[in-house]
C-alpha cells in the first residue's frame, strides 16, 4: 500500500532566548506565575532579520539533510503559518525559492496552532493521489510580531520558531511506516476566544492576538481527548499502543490533563513548552524534531501528533516512524 512516510525532520529557532525573568522586567509578571500556570521557562524571539520564511527555510534544510533528499526532488511544499512574511505571496513560495526547488506546488495553510496537522493531512492526501512523491511540510511562526507586549495574559505565552518534515510516498507493508490515520476538525463559533484584532480586509492593520485563556483551556482538553480517541479508533489501535505523544505545546497543564484523560503515562508525552513556549503551527514539528534528535523517538515507534488552536481548529495524526 502507498503511505506517506516521514523520512526526515528539522527545526530552527531564533538566536535570542528570552527568559521569564527578562519578561518580568517589561510587564507585571513573575517567573513563579508563568512556570506554575504554564510550565514555560523561556522562549525564542525573532529579531528583525529573522522571519517566518527564513526560519522555515532553515528547518526545511535540516529536514532535507536528515532525509537525504535534495531540494530539487521536492514536488510539494505546504507551510502552516498564521504569521506569513506578507499577506501574499504564500510564504511557502518564498521557501521554495530559497531552497532552489525549481518547481512543483507550494502553498500556505492557516489553521493557527493546528496548522501543522492540517498541512500534514493535506500533504498526505495529495501524495496518495500521486500529485507528488516527495513533500516538505512545515510549521513556522513569528508570533512575537502579533503579540500585545503590554498584555501580560498573552505575551508571556508565545515564542517563535519553525519545524519541518520530509514526507515521501512509499509502497510499504501493512505494519510498515507512514501516516496511519488523521482527523481534522473546525468549529467557527468560538472565534472570539482566540483571534487577532486586525487583518487586511477589516482594520487594514496586522493587529494583536487576543485570548480568553481559561475558556480555550477548557475546550482544548475536551476536544483533544476526543480527537485522539477517533484517530486511534480509525487505525484500530488503543492508547496503550502509543510509544510517544507529540502534542501542541501550549501549556504543560493541558498536556497533563489530556494524558490523564487517556490514561497515558506522562513519560510518553514529549514536552518542550518549557524551552520554546507556544510556537503555534511550529510547535508540533519542533517538538517532534527535538525528540527525534535526542534519540527518544526512533524508527518503528508509534507516534501521536495532536494540536488545537484558534478557530477553533483541532486535529491529530497517528504515525508509524
Ligand atoms: O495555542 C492555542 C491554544 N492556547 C491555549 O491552549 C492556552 C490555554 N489557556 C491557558 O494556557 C491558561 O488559561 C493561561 C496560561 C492563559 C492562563 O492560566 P489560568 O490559570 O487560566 O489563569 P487565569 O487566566 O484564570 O488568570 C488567573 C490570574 C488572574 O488574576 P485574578 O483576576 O485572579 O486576580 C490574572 O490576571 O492570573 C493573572 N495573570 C497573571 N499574573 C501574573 C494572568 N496573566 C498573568 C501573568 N503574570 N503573566
Amino acid at each position: 500500500m502507498i503511505r506517506s512516510v516521514i523520512t526526515g525532520t528539522g527545526s530552527a529557532l531564533p538566536r535570542t532566548c528570552v527568559t521569564n525573568a527578562d519578561l518580568a522586567e517589561r510587564v507585571d509578571t513573575s517567573d513563579e506565575w508563568i512556570v506554575e500556570r504554564t510550565g514555560i521557562r523561556q522562549r525564542y524571539i525573532a529579531q528583525e532579520d529573522e522571519t517566518t520564511s527564513s526560519l522555515a527555510t532553515e528547518a526545511a534544510r535540516a529536514a532535507l539533510e536528515t532525509a537525504g533528499v535534495d531540494a530539487s526532488e521536492i514536488g510539494l511544499i505546504i507551510l502552516a503559518t498564521a504569521t506569513p512574511d506578507h499577506t501574499f505571496p504564500a510564504t511557502a513560495t518564498q521557501v521554495q525559492a530559497a531552497l532552489g526547488c525549481g518547481g512543483g506546488v507550494a502553498f500556505d495553510v492557516q489553521a493557527v496552532c493546528s496548522g501543522f496537522l492540517y498541512a500534514l493531512a493535506t500533504a498526505d492526501s495529495l501524495l496518495r493521489t500521486g500529485m507528488a512523491t516527495k513533500a516538505l511540510v512545515i510549521g513556522s511562526e513569528t508570533f512575537s510580531r502579533i503579540l500585545d507586549w503590554e498584555d501580560r495574559t498573552t505575551c508571556v505565552l508565545f515564542g517563535d520558531g519553525a519545524g519541518a518534515v520530509v514526507l515521501e510516498a512509499q509502497n510499504v507493508a501493512e505494519d510498515g511506516p507512514g501516516i496511519l490515520s488523521s482527523r481534522l476538525h473546525a468549529d467557527g463559533q468560538h472565534k472570539d476566544m482566540l483571534y487577532v484584532d486586525g487583518g487586511p480586509s477589516t482594520t487594514g492593520t496586522v493587529g494583536h492576538l487576543r485570548m480568553r485563556g481559561r475558556e480555550v483551556f477548557r475546550h482544548a482538553v475536551v476536544n483533544l481527548a476526543e480527537v485522539l480517541r477517533e484517530v486511534l479508533g480509525d487505525a484500530g489501535r488503543d492508547a496503550g499502543d502509543i510509544d510517544w505523544v507529540v502534542p501542541h505545546q501550549a501549556n504543560a497543564r493541558i498536556l497533563d490533563a489530556t494524558a490523564r484523560k487517556l490514561d497515558l503515562p506522562a513519560e510518553k508525552v514529549v514536552v518542550t513548552v518549557d524551552r520554546h513556549a507556544n510556537t503555534s503551527a511550529a510547535s508540533v514539528p519542533l517538538a517532534l524534531d527535538t525528540a527525534v534528535r535526542d534519540g527518544r523517538i526512533k524508527r518503528g515507534d508509534l507516534v501521536m501528533l495532536e494540536a488545537m488552536g484558534g478557530g477553533f481548529t483541532w486535529g491529530a495524526s497517528l504515525v508509524r516512524m
